[in-house]
């Protein structure tokens, strides 16, 4: 199709069964094959075919596997985009194509593509919440009291702005509460622990450690020890995501909470595209529901955990 004459967003014919591609931006952490464990369950239990790939961290990447997904004429693609701004060349391509984009776990910038025109929806969680959530309780935890280390997610990703906004802001009202560092890790467990060893040499008078993902706390949790620190008694640490380890972390008293970020796209995603399908107007944003786990629930919690 030349692109001139579809719908903006494209429509989606209803099928009995959709070829879907899913778009995944990486594969190094418990929380993005618990995504894509999800799409894939969905997608076979529906008896759909599913075109899968793994940019493997790369914004480059990402942009080709949709290409390849436009050229293989898949009906729908759901994307995790891995920054805001990489991906808007590869929505605007599959726009042109007149195949519907769904953007799933991650968001892009609304001022080069905005929703219901160059793509559907975006279905994933509040991440600004997300953070404010993290700092409400830190507040309560230190009584308004702490030198912070933040260790912030990959650069330009919408969950690390976001998340990095919510609890920045909340912090601000607090004279006692002061952010001394704020660095990039990665979403990485290991790039976590290795940025959390140079901040500590420069601020070891640290007493709180936010990360916008679990990973990246459990790789903090190692360099404090490493450093000589007792976390969750000298530094309070807590993150996002609600993965297995920091359950365990919270459990055993290094951490002291987790915001859930949910995973589980798969139902959610393949209920919207038959929605989409059936002519149902969508919500330029369909809000994911979050729990957060303490050491008052992180014991239930652990066999539904990743
Ligand atoms: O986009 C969601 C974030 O990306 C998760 O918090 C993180 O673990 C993942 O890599």
């Amino acid at each position: 199709n030349s692109g001139g004459g579809c719908a903006s967003p494209p429509k989606l014919a209803k099928k009995d069964h959709y070829k879907v591609g899913f778009s995944q931006n990486a594969s190094n952490n418990p929380w993005r094959l618990a995504e894509t464990a999800s799409i894939k369950e969905e997608a076979s239990k529906r008896g759909d075919t599913l075109v899968y790939t793994d940019a493997a961290n790369s914004g480059d990447k990402q942009v080709s596997d949709v290409q390849s997904m436009i050229a293989q004429k898949v009906d729908v693609i759901l994307l995790a985009p891995i920054t805001e701004k990489a991906l808007i060349p590869a929505v605007l391509q599959a726009k042109a194509a007149c195949i519907p984009v769904i953007l799933i776990d991650r968001d892009v910038d609304h001022t080069l593509a905005s929703p219901n025109k160059d793509y559907v929806t975006f279905i994933g969680s509040d991440f600004v919440q997300q953070g404010k959530r993290v700092a409400d309780w830190m507040i309560q935890a230190t009584g308004g009291k702490a030198k912070i280390i933040e260790l912030e997610g990959t650069t330009g990703a919408s969950p690390a702005i976001l998340r990095k906004k919510g609890f920045d802001d909340e912090v601000k009202s607090q004279s006692g509460m002061q952010i001394l560092a704020s660095q990039d890790g990665d979403f990485n467990r290991d790039t976590g622990r290795k940025v959390m060893a140079t901040l500590l040499q420069a601020h070891p008078d640290v007493t709180v450690v936010y990360a916008h993902n679990d990973e990246m706390a459990i790789g903090a949790i190692a360099a404090l020890k490493a450093a000589g620190k007792h976390p969750g008694k000298d530094v309070i640490v807590a993150s996002i995501d609600g993965e297995k380890d920091a359950l365990n972390a919270i459990i055993n008293g290094e951490e002291g909470t987790t915001v859930q970020s949910s995973p589980f796209f798969g139902p959610v995603s393949f209920q919207t595209i038959d929605q989409y399908a059936g002519g149902t107007k969508l919500a330029d944003w369909i809000v994911v529901k979050d729990m957060q786990f303490t050491k008052d629930n992180a014991k239930e919690n652990l066999p539904n955990s990743f």
